[in-house]
C-alpha cells in the first residue's frame, strides 16, 4: 500500500460579490444579523449561464498545473457535489472531459458539504492500492442556482466555488494518515432540495411549492453540526494516534462562525490554527474545505510536514474527517 499526499491544489470562485447588505434590498434581514449569527460578509455568486463544471473546470486545471501533472495523466475524477449540471450526465464526466483527461474514469460523489472528505477518501484507496497512480477530486457548487432568494432563513447562507486537489503516492508517513466518514439518513429531511428527482418529479406543483430549492431546518442542522464537528475530529486524530496538540492547522467546514468556534473548543485547539473564509464565501458547500486548504497553502500558512485536520458535516446527514501530513512532492513510482 502506498501512502498518498496532496501533490497540488487549485481553486476558483466567480468575480461577482454579494454583500450582507445587498440582501437587504429584496428580504426582511439587515448585515448586522446576518454576520453576528453566522460570520459571512459577502459570498460569490456565479452568472446565471455558468454551470459548476465551469466552476470545478477551473479549480482542475489549477490543481494540475500546480501539481505539474498533464491531464492525460489522470486515472481518476471525483466531482463532489450536490449542484450538479445535470441529474445526469455526471458532472465529473464533463469536466475530465474538458480538461483532457481522456484516460481518466469518472464520477459524481454526492455528500453535501462532507463531499470534498468523502472524495479524497475515496480517491485514496484507489492511489493507496496501486490501482491509480493520479487522482483529481474537486469539491464544486453553485448553491445560488438552488435557493430560494425568499427565504431569508437560507439565501443569506451560501455561495458559489469549486476547490481541488490533485492525490498521488507519497513519501510514507506522509500524506493521509486517517480518515473518519459517517452517515445517518434518518436526518435526511433537516437540509434536503426535494423535487426533480424520483420521488418527486418536476411538476407545476413542485415549482409552485418551491421544492426545488434548499429546505433546511436550520436549529436541528445546528445542533447536529455542533455536535459532530468536535467528536469527528477527536476520533480522526485518536485514529491517526495524535493529539489536538499535534495539529498545525484546522480546516473546518464553513457553514457557521458560531458552529466553527464550538468546535475549535471542543477540540482545545488554538484559533490562530483555524482557517476562517467563510467572511468572504459564505457556506460554498463541498467546495469550503478544498478552496479553503488551497487559499492557505498559497498564502504560505502551510509548510512541509505539516498536521492538518479538516472536518465536515452536511446533507444526508454526512460527516468526515482526515489528518493530512504535508508533502507535496508525489513519489516516483514505476509505472
Ligand atoms: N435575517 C434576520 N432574521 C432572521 C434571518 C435573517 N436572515 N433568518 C432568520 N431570522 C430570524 C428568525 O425568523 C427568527 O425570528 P423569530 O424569533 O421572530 O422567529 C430569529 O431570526 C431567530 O432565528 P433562529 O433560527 O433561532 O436563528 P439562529 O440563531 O438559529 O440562526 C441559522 C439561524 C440558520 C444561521 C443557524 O441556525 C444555523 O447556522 N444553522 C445551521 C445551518 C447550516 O450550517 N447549514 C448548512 C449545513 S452544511
Amino acid at each position: 500500500m502506498f501512502s498518498v499526499g496532496i501533490v497540488g491544489t487549485g481553486s476558483y470562485v466567480p468575480e461577482n460579490v454579494m454583500t450582507n447588505r445587498d440582501f437587504e434590498k429584496f428580504v426582511d434581514t439587515n448585515d448586522e444579523w446576518i454576520s453576528s449569527r453566522t460570520g459571512i460578509r459577502e459570498r460569490r455568486i456565479a452568472p446565471k449561464d455558468m454551470p459548476v463544471s465551469e466552476l470545478c473546470y477551473q479549480a482542475g486545471l489549477r490543481a494540475l498545473e500546480d501539481a505539474k501533472v498533464a491531464p492525460e495523466d489522470v486515472d481518476l475524477v471525483i466531482v463532489a457535489t450536490i449542484t450538479p449540471d445535470y441529474v445526469f450526465p455526471a458532472t465529473a464526466c464533463l469536466v475530465a472531459d474538458r480538461l483532457g483527461a481522456k484516460n481518466a474514469a469518472a464520477f459524481d460523489l454526492e455528500a453535501g458539504c462532507t463531499g470534498f472528505i468523502y472524495g479524497v477518501a475515496t480517491a485514496s484507496q484507489f492511489v493507496a492500492t496501486g490501482m491509480y497512480k493520479t487522482a483529481l477530486v474537486i469539491g464544486g457548487e453553485t448553491m445560488s442556482k438552488i435557493l430560494n432568494w425568499e427565504d431569508r432563513s437560507t439565501c443569506i447562507l451560501f455561495g458559489d466555488g469549486a476547490g481541488a486537489a490533485v492525490l498521488q503516492p507519497v513519501e510514507e508517513g506522509f500524506g493521509f494518515l486517517s480518515f473518519e466518514l459517517g452517515a445517518d439518513g434518518s436526518g435526511g429531511e433537516l437540509l434536503s432540495q426535494p423535487a426533480g428527482g424520483s420521488k418527486y418529479p418536476a411538476s407545476l406543483e413542485t415549482i409552485e411549492k418551491n421544492l426545488h430549492a434548499v429546505q433546511m431546518a436550520g436549529k436541528e442542522v445546528y445542533k447536529f453540526a455542533v455536535r459532530i464537528m468536535g467528536e469527528v475530529a477527536i476520533k480522526v486524530l485518536e485514529k491517526a494516534g495524535l493529539t489536538h496538540e499535534d495539529v498545525d492547522l484546522m480546516i473546518p467546514h464553513q457553514a457557521n462562525m458560531r458552529i466553527v468556534d464550538a468546535a475549535v473548543k471542543r477540540l482545545g485547539i488554538s484559533p490562530d490554527k483555524v482557517i476562517i473564509n467563510l467572511d468572504k464565501y459564505g457556506n460554498m458547500s463541498a467546495a469550503s474545505i478544498p478552496v479553503a486548504l488551497d487559499e492557505s497553502f498559497k498564502e504560505g500558512r502551510i509548510a512541509e510536514g505539516d498536521t492538518i485536520v479538516m472536518v465536515g458535516f452536511g446533507t444526508g446527514l454526512t460527516w468526515g474527517a482526515c489528518v493530512l501530513r504535508w508533502r507535496k512532492a508525489g513519489l516516483k513510482t514505476n509505472d
